[in-house]
């Protein structure tokens, strides 16, 4: 199959890059510094991009930013940035997008385990995760021919958590992420949430 992969360069989007490649799926990799660049928080660049690109059987979102901050200290711009990257430009990204999947094809989006599980200073981050998994419910009851559209939810990964200086050892490596993304498109159930082997909440 061929898949577009908005965020192939990050510290997932590698590892499921890697992963379908290997699997011998074709990936078209994408984000702001790629050649074309797709930016999903502007939607003239959505249009531009989606207007070049092939029909794929899935589009995989795996990237966009979202705040950490403590309620305190949150800014106005910290709280637009979430808004308009993380959520919005999934969101966005699916609306445009949908079309140029072929029947019985997937989006996948990202939302990840703090919707469920939140630490200090992540509520920007959770409430996120959590809109996403809603606008994926009920998104999924528009796709037509079999299209399906569904959300991962990643798990803090080892090679993140060693760059916030964590023991890493407890969490999955982002190579261990990217079999639940490739389960995703293979076998996700329109408009549920899935979660990696082992870090499903409680
Ligand atoms: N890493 C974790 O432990 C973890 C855990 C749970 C959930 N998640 C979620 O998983 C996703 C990926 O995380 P990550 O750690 O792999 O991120 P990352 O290493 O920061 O990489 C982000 C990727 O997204 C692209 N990107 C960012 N903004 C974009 C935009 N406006 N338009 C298009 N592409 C954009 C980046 O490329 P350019 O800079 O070239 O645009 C890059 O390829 C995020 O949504 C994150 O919240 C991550």
């Amino acid at each position: 199959m061929n898949v577009l992969l908005i965020g192939a360069s990050g510290t997932i989007g590698k590892a499921v890059a890697s992963l379908f490649t290997q699997q011998g799926h074709q990936v078209i990799g994408a984000s702001r510094s790629t050649q074309p660049s797709l930016d999903f928080t502007d939607q003239s660049s959505l249009d531009a991009f989606y207007e070049q690109m092939p029909e794929v059987d899935a589009i995989l979102a795996i990237g966009g930013e979202a705040a950490f901050s403590s309620l305190d200290q949150l800014t106005n711009a910290q709280i637009e940035v979430t808004l308009s990257s993380k959520l919005m430009g999934q969101i966005n990204a699916l609306r445009k997008g949908k079309v140029k999947i072929r029947p019985n094809g997937a989006f996948v989006m990202t939302g990840g385990i703090l919707a469920y599980a939140p630490w200090p200073n992540t509520a920007m981050v959770a409430m996120v995760n959590a809109g996403l998994e809603g606008f994926v419910r009920g998104a999924a009851l528009e796709m037509t021919e079999g299209r399906r559209v569904v959300i991962v939810h990643p798990p803090l990964v080892a090679e993140t958590a060693t760059m916030f200086g964590m023991d890493a050892t407890q969490f999955p490596t982002a190579a261990t992420v990217a079999r639940t993304y490739l389960d995703a498109v293979e076998n996700g159930q329109n408009g549920t949430a899935i979660f990696v082997d082992g870090h499903a909440p409680a």
